[in-house]
């Protein structure tokens, strides 16, 4: 095992009515800013909710965050912020909402030019202001990470950042909130959660017991309750189990002293940031091939991962790594996710681009070995057409 330090000090409140519990979590004298996205908080009742448990408190309130949340509309909130003197921000949404948050938390901070945030990957964030969040779509794990993504089409960018003052001071995880979740994001967040744990799993062997048991445990309870939520999208055991699922996927817990990959998230943000392609669907696509791709190098771990998780045992090796690669792309195909770039519109001209961007953005030595290259990045993309 790598040596490794490990905090995260985000509170967990987790489980049915617990938005009741809102008013205790922020300082009695703050005031707070709402930020939210396109309005299904406000259909679903959510927002209602938090207005009630908030209810005596000065709010002020910002809507209209785009899924994969766009830097211009965060300098919004920047201004409106620093206008209203607000003090404390909530974000209700999903992982483009609370992504958002994290990037105005620092940016409101910031002296220089807010971009810098985004082009040094979070390290020129010294402080933050405070933040806490109600969760409405788990997948991404941002309500327990310090981690966001921003999306600038001006400059066909979505970059990563991350930085310890972006941890939510508190998170609000109501399974019932989910429930008014379209089939599509439902997929969505059981692939994006799936896509985390391989990232930080499917590398290879570092004596690393536990993280390794953890990330098969969460796989497993994927590939088990994903396509059960699509077919009974009330039931509140799979809503629960889902939910924290998603949360431990991307908390750190299982990615401390063991290698990561994260290659598969690198090419698929440039797909978005090229045609607006939901995040996991990217995943969906990168992922099998680049397991196909990189199979000597993940040998031992996909051999795990073939027997541990999908009970893969018999057969040569090559055959279990072909097996299992198809078992994952079933999975995928199976929760109504396409894993071919030509479902998504791309094609050769779009994958020199693609390769471009990664080069543009530094991203260039990918992978747990730092090895996988734009040009293999080509070649892993070629494949998925
Ligand atoms: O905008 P509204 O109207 O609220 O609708 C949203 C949005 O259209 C809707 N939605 C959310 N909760 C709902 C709901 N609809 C009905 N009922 C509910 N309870 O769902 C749509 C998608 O929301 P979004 O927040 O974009 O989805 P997701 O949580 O999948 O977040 C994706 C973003 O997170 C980034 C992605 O790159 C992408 O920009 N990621 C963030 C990570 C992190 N912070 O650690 C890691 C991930 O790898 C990922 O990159
Ligand atoms: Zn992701």
């Amino acid at each position: 095992m790598k040596n490794f330090n490990f905090q995260n000090p985000t509170r967990i409140l987790f489980g049915k009515g617990r938005i009741a519990d809102l008013n205790d979590q922020i300082p009695s004298d703050a005031k707070v800013m709402i930020l939210f996205g396109g309005g299904s908080a406000e259909r679903s009742g959510v927002l209602g909710q938090i207005r009630e448990a908030l209810a005596g408190r000065t709010l002020v309130e910002f809507g209209g965050i785009e899924p994969n949340p766009r830097y211009a509309t965060a300098l919004k909130a920047v201004d409106m912020i620093n206008e209203n003197n607000v003090d404390f921000l909530l974000a209700v949404g999903g992982g483009s909402v609370i992504d958002a948050t994290k990037f105005i938390a620092a940016a409101t901070k910031y002296e220089g030019d807010a971009w810098e945030i985004l082009t040094s990957y979070g390290s020129v964030i010294k402080e933050a202001m405070p933040f806490g969040s109600v969760l409405t779509l788990p997948a991404t794990g941002s309500e327990m990470n310090s981690g966001g993504v921003i999306t600038n089409p001006e400059k066909e960018a979505k970059l990563p950042f991350n930085s310890s003052h972006c941890f939510p001071v508190f998170s609000v995880l109501d399974p019932e909130i989910t429930y008014t979740l379209p089939p599509r994001q439902v997929a969505n967040g059981v692939v994006d959660a799936f896509v985390h744990t391989m990232e930080q799993y499917l590398t290879y062997p570092s004596a690393a017991y536990v993280q390794d048991g953890f990330a098969e445990t969460l796989l497993r309870t994927l590939i088990e309750l994903g396509p059960k939520a699509l077919e009974t999208p009330k039931d509140y055991d799979i809503r629960s189990n889902l939910m924290w699922t998603a949360t431990l996927a991307l908390n750190g817990l299982i990615g401390a002293g063991v290698p990561q990959d994260w290659a598969s998230h690198m090419i698929g943000h440039e797909i978005t940031a090229l045609n607006d392609t939901d995040h996991a669907r990217t995943l969906a696509v990168v992922l099998p091939s680049l397991m196909n791709d990189q199979r000597d190098r993940k040998r031992e771990k996909l051999l795990q991962y073939a027997a541990n998780v999908w009970n893969i045992r018999d057969g040569s090796e090559d055959a279990r790594i072909d097996a299992v690669i198809d078992s994952t792309r079933r999975f995928f195909e199976q929760m109504g996710i396409k894993t071919h770039l030509s479902d998504y519109a791309i094609g050769a001209p779009e994958i020199d681009h693609i390769v471009n961007a990664l080069k543009e953005h530094g991203m260039t030595t990918l992978g747990e070995h730092d090895a996988i290259t734009p040009e293999d990045a080509r070649r892993i993309l070629n494949a998925a057409l």
